[in-house]
């Protein structure tokens, strides 16, 4: 069969095609109901079938007998380590902490917090809550003590599992104190924090509610895996919405082991003995669907990698892994590849390693410029397909199909529909547009399994945020157009939405950071172009009447603030001061046209300015400034 006939089934039949689809996993209870409604009336995946996703990640292949397989290999150049855990050891170690959060009063339906670095624990810590039905939410450590308030705040766990420090490049950071401080600012406690100590000197202090990690599986007995009703929530993962709220998404059980299941084979073309590897981490959607449950469930061995494309030594540490690994399909996004580039523009370290493992190389997480598609290309000799998806949808929207027919490469492009996805752009009232033509990227319902099903206690937003806009569609939130032959160019976010270094961050969550400094009387936030990261944020600042400081001392104020309350992920570096913001005559600051005169490009000047004297203003600002500097 070809992609062209395997998509229109997916679109026609949905229900008989995920009904096979979901065959390919194995159930406590095959599901008998397919496709049906929520009690709010969105769709629900295989009702009645009965798994565990961790089963699916563990016992299932010690029990066919691959218990010696390799599951992860866990290659940390930080720590100069290399460990290979086989399926038994991976069963071992989760229903082990599985009884430890039983033994802290944790079950099914439980929240339970993950702020981790890139360790084997931190992917124990996912499916021991998966054994039990407790619902994990992973924060990336990136993220600063306020930001994991505010996810304390809305998951309300019982548990943290965390660990003493994680390290970036040379450096410690210490996770340990600041899940401390994020539990003092948080208006919910947990009962307990359990630490994993990695024995590297991090800062701590004992709490009433620590618990060790160590100590905790010693007392405890290993458990078996519950069976949950595929629409169980199997985590909460949050994502930067248009507001400074993170929006929770909820993930199921059923449908998204399917989804990823179907994935590995088709998507990624991999099969089960075979070694995936994503270079991303677990705090974000990638590293859930990526590096833990899509290649466990598909029985190949992930890499956990704990390190930095550059640096860690240098930029030949992915080429290096790849070989070392026999890396068959790996994935990553633009930015790793463009940091690669810039050290070593000519590939000569990569063609120190023999890469021949290599079959395909996938990009996702962020717009891919053309230039670093082809080079990739041109030095890898395989093909590099750039990919389309988000937190929400848990598993590629876009991308060309390779287990089933792989599709000649359009760069610029992020390939085509994947099955279950009906993309279709629309304009502005919601009526579909011609090929060439650029709208709003939408999917008609019902959306395929795997992807949310709601936002954590906010079925308000979810129905406003995605499904409101145009009735009978959800909203990706971004733009895009669709060209004579079906492939799909996204051509950014329509929302404030910012895309750093493959991280997805609201600028509103910024603004209001930086708004909150004594100094500023007005601020906006928008993301400009660089080289390196895709986009960085920038801070434009009106300040209050009468006030006198030194522009770098507010600078470095604002900076320090974005840090501590974001999170140095955030990268904001830099801000402008200006005498007004422009504004539409309803009082609406114009971010777009601010961002076009930064990022030097063509702008028109809307006809709703409330004064048009503010353009000749920021010109001559803005034309005084080197912004690229900071991207290099
Ligand atoms: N825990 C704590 N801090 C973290 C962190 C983590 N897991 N990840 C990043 N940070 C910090 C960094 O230490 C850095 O702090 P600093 O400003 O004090 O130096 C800051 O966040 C920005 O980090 P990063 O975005 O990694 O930028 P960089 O300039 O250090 O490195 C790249 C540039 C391109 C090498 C890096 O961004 C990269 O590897 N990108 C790929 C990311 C990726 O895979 N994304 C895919 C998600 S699907
Ligand atoms: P996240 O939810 O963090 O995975 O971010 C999802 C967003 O990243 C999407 O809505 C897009 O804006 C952007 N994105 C992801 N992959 C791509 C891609 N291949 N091309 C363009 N934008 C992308």
């Amino acid at each position: 069969m070809d992609y062209k006939d395997f998509f229109e089934q997916s679109i026609e039949n949905p229900d008989g095609f995920w009904a096979e689809q979901a065959k390919q996993i194995a159930w406590y209870k095959p599901p008998t109901q397919i496709l049906a409604k929520d009690g709010f009336g969105h769709s629900r995946w295989f009702a009645d079938g009965k798994l565990n996703v961790s089963y699916l990640c563990a016992d299932k292949h010690v029990a066919d007998g691959f218990g010696d397989q390799t599951a992860i290999i866990y290659d940390s150049p930080v720590t100069k380590k290399i460990e290979r855990i086989s399926f038994y050891k991976l069963k071992d170690e989760i229903s082990r902490l599985a009884g430890g959060l039983q033994l802290l009063g944790i079950g099914k339906g439980d929240t339970v917090l993950i702020y981790m670095p890139m360790i084997p624990q931190a992917v124990y810590a996912m499916l021991a809550c998966a054994r039990i039905g407790a619902i994990h939410s992973v924060v990336f450590g990136g993220f600063a003590p306020h930001e994991l308030a505010i996810r304390i705040n809305d998951a309300e766990p019982k548990v943290i599992i965390t660990a003493s420090n994680g390290i970036e490049v040379d450096k410690i950071i210490h996770y340990k104190p600041f899940v401390d401080q994020a539990i003092e600012e948080a208006m919910h406690k947990p009962q307990f924090v359990i630490n994993f100590e990695r024995g590297h000197g991090a800062d701590k202090q004992e709490r009433p509610y620590d618990v060790d990690y160590n100590d905790l599986i010693e007392k405890a007995h290993d458990v078996e895996p519950l069976p949950v009703l595929s629409y169980h929530p199997l985590y909460i993962l949050y994502t930067s919405g248009t507001t400074g709220t993170p929006k929770g998404i909820i993930r199921d059980s059923g449908g998204y082991a399917t989804a990823l299941k179907f994935s590995m084979k088709y998507i990624y073309n991999v099969e089960p003995g075979e070694t995936y590897w994503a270079a991303s981490d677990v705090g974000w959607v990638v590293g859930h669907s990526y590096i833990v449950y899509g290649p466990l469930i598909n029985r190949n061995t992930t890499v956990l990698f704990e390190g930095k494309p550059i640096k860690t030594p240098d930029a030949s540490t992915f080429w290096r892994v790849i070989a070392e690994h026999k890396v068959k399909v790996m994935f990553t996004a633009p930015t790793a590849i463009r940091a690669i580039k810039k050290e070593d523009p000519d590939g000569v370290l990569m063609k120190k390693y023999d890469l021949s493992c290599l079959k395909y190389q996938f990009l996702a997480g962020e717009r891919c410029d053309i230039t670093t598609l082809e080079w990739l290309q041109n030095n890898l000799k395989v093909p590099v397909i750039d990919h389309f998806w988000q937190t929400e949808s848990g598993w590629p929207m876009l991308a060309n199909m390779t287990g089933i027919e792989l599709m000649p490469v359009k760069p610029g492009s992020a390939s085509l529909p994947v099955c279950g996805y009906d993309i279709q752009i629309l304009d502005v009232d919601g009526n579909p547009l011609p090929a060439n033509t650029e709208g709003f990227v939408a999917v008609k319902l019902p959306l395929p399994p795997g992807t949310l099903t709601n936002l954590w206690r906010n079925n308000h937003r979810f129905v406003a945020g995605y499904l409101e806009r145009f009735p009978g569609f959800y909203f990706t939130g971004d733009g895009g157009y669709i060209d004579s032959d079906g492939y799909v160019f996204i051509t950014g976010r329509v929302d404030d939405i910012i895309n750093v270094a493959g991280h997805r961050l609201s600028t509103a969550a910024m603004e209001e950071v930086v708004a909150s400094h004594y100094a500023v009387a007005e601020c906006a936030v928008f993301g400009i172009e660089c080289e390196l990261k895709g986009q960085r944020p920038l801070g434009i600042v009106v300040l209050k009447m009468g006030t006198e400081i030194e522009i770098r001392r507010l600078e470095s104020e604002i900076v320090s603030s974005i840090r501590y309350s974001i999170g140095s992920v955030a990268s904001f570096r830099e801000i402008v001061v200006v005498p007004r913001l422009p504004k539409t005559r309803s009082g609406k600051v114009l971010r777009s046209l601010m961002r076009a005169m930064v990022d030097k490009k063509a702008y028109t000047i809307p006809s709703t300015i409330e004064d048009t004297g503010v353009i000749a203003e920021l010109e001559s600002i803005f034309n005084e400034r080197d912004f690229s500097k900071m991207c290099k």
